[in-house]
Formats: structure tokens, sequence, C-alpha cells
């Protein structure tokens, strides 16, 4: 059965509509993540599954009970705060059990599940600290340990980690997830850095305008985008105008910058005018005689694992990833041979562009 439920989920400040129908089925132990642009209401939908904010239309269900009208603290529900939110004048420990002393949780119990928490956190023997006494990623840890403490039903994470520096933001993604599965606790995590996403779901709601476009994992988010929102805030991508020159069972002949491809679908019931999508990390250099194009190299940039390079061709400007196994692939100025696969294009409307 699912766990928990968001049914239709809407809000509204007078006029202005910030989310809308908002619809998801989240599975016990599931890790889930929000990801859309600033401003797209991410924060308010968190909000109203943690009671905080009420909302205009829809349903929460928590194992089929209907909470929506329920008491934040009644909910169960472990929260971190973008900014973290500790209690200055209290202690680590002190910030750790606040929770536990709210419920009526004993002494001797609560020092028990603190020392645990800390231990969880690896925070151990820091329980005396003051957060202002301890580093940016330590005091995430201590929210984090703050809204586990009460081993609640479900833990909430609005962008935890946006305040960390990148190194250990990336291992606070593998801790952090560890500590999910090993409790094996339902967890929503709101956030706009899709690696944080991809890095740490079993499946991504991609949000746009106060909706979500997308429910899925994040291979399939970044491989197979719906829309071309999803397609482009996903990582990088190409995106060339193209037409629909003949469809054939199981494909459709495409014609682009001049140039006529095969694109493998199963429906392709597409208007005439598409945009087709291709990943720079699809398009290899090959020979002359392997080659669907040839272009000239216009810029180069080295980013240590891959070469990104822009090339102009028949296609127009397209981004270029090619690994780095040695030395510089080309240079700027030279021409270049480019192949991909039929199957590294993916079609979508051209209407759709605009959204
Ligand atoms: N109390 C409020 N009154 C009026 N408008 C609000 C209120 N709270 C949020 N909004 C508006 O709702 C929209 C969505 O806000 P929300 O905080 O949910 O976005 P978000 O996706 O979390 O963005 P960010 O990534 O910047 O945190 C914004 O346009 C915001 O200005
Ligand atoms: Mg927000």
């Amino acid at each position: 059965m699912t766990y928990l439920t968001l049914d239709g989920l809407a809000k509204r400040y007078g006029d202005l509509t910030v989310v809308e129908d908002i619809s998801l089925n989240i599975e016990r132990g599931e890790f889930l993540s929000l990801l859309g642009p600033s401003g797209c209401g991410k924060t308010t939908t968190l909000q109203m599954v943690a009671g905080f904010t009420e909302p205009t239309r829809g349903r929460i269900l928590l194992e089929g009970r209907d909470i929506t009208d329920t008491r934040p603290e009644k909910r169960g529900m472990g929260i971190v705060f973008q900014s973290y939110a500790l209690f200055p004048h209290m202690s680590v420990a002190g910030n750790i059990g606040f929770g536990l002393e709210m419920q009526g949780m004993g002494r001797s119990e609560r020092s028990k599940r603190i020392t645990e928490t800390l231990e969880l956190v690896r925070l151990e023997g820091l329980g005396h600290r003051y957060p202002r006494d301890l580093s940016g990623g330590q005091r995430q840890r201590v929210a984090v340990a703050r809204a586990l403490a009460i081993r609640p039903n479900v833990l909430l994470l609005d962008e935890p980690m946006s305040n960390l520096d990148a190194k250990l933001r990336e291992e606070m993604h593998v801790e952090l997830r560890a500590i999910q599965k090993q409790l094996g606790i339902t967890t929503i995590l709101v956030t706009h850095d899709q690696i944080e996403a991809m890095t740490m779901s079993d499946r991504i709601a991609v949000m746009h305008g106060g909706r979500i476009v997308q429910v899925s994992t994040p291979f399939d988010a970044y491989e197979r985008p719906e829309s071309a929102f999803a397609s482009s805030f996903l990582g990088k991508t190409n995106c060339i105008p193209a037409r629909i020159v003949d469809r054939q069972p199981g494909c459709c002949r495409v014609e682009m910058g001049g140039l006529n491809m095969r694109i493998p679908h199963e429906s392709c019931q597409f208007p005439e005018n598409i945009q087709v999508y291709i990943r720079p990390e699809k398009i290899r250099m090959v020979s002359s005689a392997d080659s669907r194009i040839s272009s000239v190299v216009r810029a180069r940039m080295f980013l240590g694992n891959h070469w990104a390079m822009e090339v102009d061709g028949p296609l127009g400007r397209l981004r270029v990833n090619i690994p780095n196994v040695g030395g510089p692939p080309a240079f700027e100025g030279d021409t270049v041979h480019l192949a991909w696969q039929d199957d590294d294009m993916r079609m979508l409307e051209a209407e759709a562009a605009h959204v």
C-alpha cells in the first residue's frame, strides 16, 4: 500500500496560484525528490506535507489516514529546513533532544537516544558544543540528527545542503542516503540541484510552474525526458529543430539541417514540426568515413574528466563532450567528424519547447 499520498494538492495566495494539482504516491522507505527551478512551488508543497501551510485544495494521506487537518507536531514528521534553524542558545544535545522532550520522553531515555543519533550522523562527543562552534557541515548534520531523533515516520528535507561547498555536499549526499536506507525512512527532498536529486533519489518528481511534469527514476528522467523543460533542466542537451518527413513502423524519418535521419520510436504520433534532442556526451568523434556530420570546433574547454566543445556545422551549434583519455581531442578551428546512434536522438513536439 502507498505510504504517503498527496492527492490534488493546490495552494493559492489571493489570485496567485503557486501550487496546482500535485498528486504523488510515495512508498514506505522511498526517497523521492521534488526537483525544479526557484519559485516553482517546492517549499510550498513540502510545507503543506509538514502541516505548516494549509492547502487550498487537496488531501494528504499517511497510511490511508487523512492528515490534511492534523497539526504539524501531531504528524510525526522530521523536518530539515534550508537554513538549518538550529536553536543557537542550546547545545547540540539540547537541539537534538528538544523534540524528544516535547514528546515527554524521560531524561535517561532521551540521553540514550541523543547519543545514538549523534553516532548515526558521526558527531560522537560533540553534544556539549554550541551551533556557533561547529562547521557548516557539522551544523547541517545536527539539523538532520534533530529531525531523525524523534524517529519520524517521514523525513522532509528542504535544500538542506545548499550552504555547503561542493565537496562536502557530495559527501553528505552519500552519508544521508546511507542513513536513510539504514533506517528505511520515507523521505522527500526538495532541491533545485539535479545532481543532488539524481544521486540520492529512488524517484524524481520534476516540477515546473506549480505542477509535476514528470515522475520517474533518475535514469529515465535524464534519458527519457517527457518535455523540453525536463530535458534541459536535467543536464545539458542539444536541441535541433526538425521535421518529420515519413512515418514507418517503429521509427520516423526526420529532416534536420538538410540531413535525413532515422529515429526509432514506438508510436511516432508527433506533429510534423518537432525538436530533436541529443545529449553532448552521446556525440562521438569518428573518422570521416563513419561520420554523420562534419563541424568546425569553435570553442573548447577542459573540465577534468571530459572536454566540452562547441562546434558549428549543418545542425547549427552543438555541444559535444569528449571523455578525457589523454591529450586534447581537437583544437579550435579544426574540422571534426561526428557520429551518434539513432537511439541517442529523442523527439518532442516543437510547441513543447516553449513550456
Ligand atoms: N506566503 C506567501 N504569499 C504569497 N506568495 C507566496 C508565499 N509563499 C510563497 N509564495 C510564492 O509562491 C511561489 C513558490 O514559492 P516556493 O517557496 O514554494 O518556491 P520554491 O520552489 O521553493 O523556490 P526556491 O527554489 O527559490 O526555494 C513563489 O513565487 C513565491 O513568491
Ligand atoms: Mg524553496
